[in-house]
């Protein structure tokens, strides 16, 4: 990427898809090609049956990129493919108005992933425990074995873990923990795989027998975090001065911190932005879903993902952190040219700064939704969007839809009915 080049693109909202793809290209110099694995859905049926068993399809879904980001002091245009409108025009505003304080700073723990063993039928879990953990270096050196070019590159098995579970439906158990460091990876494979090739080996040591052997979503040793300020005079409103807002918005993230049904609805816009940005690159995001979810429940109850408080001088600051178990290689990227040409476009270089971006987008997405909500409120702009699809609906030519919907929007009347009367207005001025 041209590093003078800047996220921040003025009215790319208006532009037509051509000339968004033109900045994309330049941005990212894409080739012909890269651009047309946009264009095309980036899957052939033919990779399609190699990736999933009992193909009969393709299934596409809008790829759009979210302007505005600055991370870390870097700019970035983020893919992101969602069927739901309005998201990315928001995530998009919001991260303009984190621009407007400098940009995010964000950080990532190196990409360690844990796999589980669960060991059952031992006569005594304390004398197991000892024997394992004594041989702990023999462990770690048959799960590295065979694990491929990770150990060159920096990764592989890195440590052991072992949580004894008593009194479970099933009686005691000791759950072994390992820990990998899968580096620009997902992880998944090169976890399952390891604990598949210890396994007998624990066994042995310890004389129990192993059940499950698993990588956990739970992937705590692998978070990611963003924070940012926004400046008060951002956020004001003509009925509003910006110190308000910002009181609105804290209120609204009190509410999530002390109420798990607000909670799941603030942090399912928080997923909103980075599922997204997983499925555009490929990653697997319910992977990511359930350790946000899992981690949002980490000390009992389930809480919001995001802190929003008012700085010393009086500037709205906010925060996330969440596990972010997402690759730059391997899995779905391998085969999808489409989720290759959006990781080009992002310009990640490594899977932690993936993680980062992805935290950033989640802190802007629900900054969005909650000034939103704690504001206008929501439907405002999800109408504008609805009189569009509305104006589509009843016959509007593609260069008139916008105008269609503006009018419905201005009238306050907003229904099929009226999208008809209007597109028929202008075929008769015509
Ligand atoms: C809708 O997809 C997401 C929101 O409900 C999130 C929220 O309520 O914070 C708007």
């Amino acid at each position: 990427m041209d590093k003078t080049l800047r996220s921040a693109i003025p009215g790319f909202y208006g532009l037509t898809v051509a000339e968004r793809q033109a900045i994309a290209k330049e941005w990212a110099g894409l080739g012909e090609g890269e651009l047309e694995s946009l264009r095309d859905s980036g899957l052939s049926l033919a990779q399609a049956d190699l990736m999933i068993e009992n193909v009969i399809g393709r299934y596409s879904l809008p790829l759009a990129v979210a302007t505005n980001f600055k991370i870390n002091d870097r700019d970035y245009l983020v893919p992101m493919v969602i069927e739901e409108a309005s998201v990315v025009a928001a995530c998009s505003s919001a991260a303009k108005l984190f621009r407007q304080g400098g940009g995010f700073t964000a950080s990532a723990d190196e990409p360690i992933m844990i796999g589980q063993i669960q060991l059952l039928d031992l006569a005594d879990m304390e004398a197991a425990t000892g024997s394992i953990l004594a041989r702990k270096a023999e462990i770690l050196a048959r799960a590295n074995e065979g694990a491929g070019s990770i150990v060159a590159r920096g990764g592989g098995a890195l440590d052991l873990e072992i949580r004894p579970l008593r009194d479970t439906e099933a009686g005691d158990m000791l759950i072994l923990h390992l820990h990998c460091d899968v580096r620009d990876a997902m992880g998944a494979n090169l976890i399952n795989a390891a604990l598949e090739r210890i396994a007998p080996l624990v066994e042995r040591i310890s004389g129990g027998r192993v059940n499950l052997r698993i990588l956990s979503n739970l992937s705590d040793r692998r978070l990611a975090r963003a924070s940012g300020t926004i400046p008060r005079e951002a956020l004001a409103m003509a009925e509003a001065p910006g110190t308000e807002v910002i009181q609105w918005i804290c209120e609204a993230a009190a509410f999530a911190a002390a109420d798990p049904y607000r909670a799941a609805t603030h942090n399912k816009g928080i997923m909103n932005g980075i599922d997204a940005l997983m499925l555009a690159t490929g990653n697997d995001w319910r992977a990511v879903e359930a350790g946000a979810h899992a981690y949002a429940s980490r000390n009992g109850r389930y809480r919001s993902l995001t802190t929003w408080s008012r700085d010393s001088l009086g500037n709205l600051r906010g925060e996330i952190e969440l596990p972010l178990a997402a690759g730059i290689i391997g899995g779905a990227t391998r085969i999808h040219r489409g989720a290759q040409t959006s990781l080009k476009l992002l310009g990640v270089k490594s899977a932690q700064e993936l993680a980062q971006v992805a935290a950033a987008v989640g802190l802007a997405q629900n900054l969005a939704a909650i000034r939103a909500l704690a504001t206008d409120g929501i439907q405002k702009g999800h109408m504008r969007l609805h009189a569009r699809q509305l104006a589509l609906a009843a016959g509007a030519a593609e260069e008139n839809v916008r105008a269609v919907a503006a009018q419905m929007v201005d009238e306050g009347n907003i229904g099929l009915a009226r999208a008809q009367d209007i597109v028929r207005e202008q075929r008769d001025m015509s």
